[in-house]
């Protein structure tokens, strides 16, 4: 067991690790060694970059387990590394968005410890999404990392709830429509509606997320009201929000359901306990960037009792995200 000083040296240094990631995924250095192994020389000259500090960054990221060097100075890529290769949306996504301008906001988290406000709206001058629609490049990388995230989560939220009891699903902050269509393909019987801000419905109508048959496109607020049916789901939305708003947008789906239609709340838990887990670690991103929490199993059945709904059921998903279940109260 290695010494405490020597393990808070290494929890310590966590962001020098995350930044060398950051920089071998900017520098495609996963892709070229797709191939097989390559010496570092050969690298830093494909890359530009200086052979020795390329050296020490891929030593630093070969003892993460990102790389092996198979002999001295020569390294090959191992599964871990592999996964960061640029081919299609993937964890290396989220690591290069986490750490550009998110990781400035972060140095000043002590900011928000104090304040329980976002410490980027300071640093950049206006909040996360204002600033991320008036900079397409990132906002195109914030896309890529938030479809590396919900990798498997929309067809396992499809999955696992049973849907038969039903004529009318309507997906609150659906964006750009892949739970709705993995939700409508697998249930004939059902009609959708896609309901979003004029943005969100506008891509899923031009079928971003996949097909949409039987789907009515809504554009609106839901702080304001959402559209009637007789099952809501309503997937990585209330997190964004502090309790206030999240129970208004809960709120506004109980006044427009059904006395016997359900509000699914597709989000992942935070575990009770100190077990790790890394919804931990994005929730205090969360505080310090845009503001939104993850919440308990208890923490949502208090959101659900304030907007007039009671916690059913929760259902644990194959993927890594829950269905929590609501009636009206
Ligand atoms: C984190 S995304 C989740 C999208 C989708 N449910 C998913 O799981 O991929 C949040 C969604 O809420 C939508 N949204 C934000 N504010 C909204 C509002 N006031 N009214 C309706 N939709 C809103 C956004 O446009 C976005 O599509």
């Amino acid at each position: 067991m290695p010494m405490p000083s020597q393990q808070i040296m290494r929890l310590g240094l966590g962001f020098a690790v995350s930044q060398a990631m950051r920089v071998v995924i900017e520098l495609r250095v996963p892709d070229l060694l797709t191939a097989g192994e390559r010496a570092v020389d050969d690298l830093a000259a494909a890359t530009r970059t200086n052979a020795d500090a390329l050296y020490r960054v891929m030593r630093l990221l070969a003892a993460e387990g990102v790389f092996r060097e198979v002999s001295p100075r020569h390294f090959e890529l191992t599964e871990l590394g592999a996964a960061l290769r640029s081919d299609r949306p993937g964890p290396g996504d989220f690591v290069r968005m986490i750490n550009s301008e998110a990781y400035l906001a972060f140095e000043q988290l002590l900011y928000s410890v104090r304040t329980g406000k976002p410490a980027f709206d300071k640093l950049f001058g206006s909040p996360r999404f204002d600033w991320l629609s008036k900079h397409p490049e990132q906002a195109d990388l914030f896309q890529r990392a938030m479809v590396a995230l919900s990798q498997g989560s929309n067809e396992a939220v499809a999955e696992a709830y049973d849907f038969s009891p039903f004529t009318r699903v309507v997906d609150v902050g659906g964006g750009h429509g892949q739970l709705l269509s993995a939700i409508l393909s697998r249930n004939p019987h059902l009609s959708g509606v896609l309901f979003d801000l004029p943005s969100g419905v506008a891509a899923a109508r031009q079928g971003a997320g996949g097909d949409l048959p039987r789907t009515e496109f809504i554009a609106g607020d839901f702080f304001e009201s959402v559209p009637r049916g007789d099952v809501y789901v309503i997937k990585k939305v209330v997190h964004d929000w502090d309790d206030e708003r999240a129970a208004a947008i809960l709120r506004n789906c109980r006044r427009a359901m059904q006395p016997d239609g359900k509000v699914l709340v597709a989000e992942t838990l935070v575990p009770p306990g100190d077990e790790p887990n890394q919804i931990k670690g994005i929730d205090v991103v969360m505080l310090a960037i845009t503001g939104g929490l993850e919440r308990t199993e208890e923490h949502y059945a208090s959101l659900f009792a304030a907007a007039g709904l009671r916690l059913e059921q929760v259902i644990q998903t194959q993927g890594p995200i829950s269905i929590l279940e609501a009636s009206p109260a």
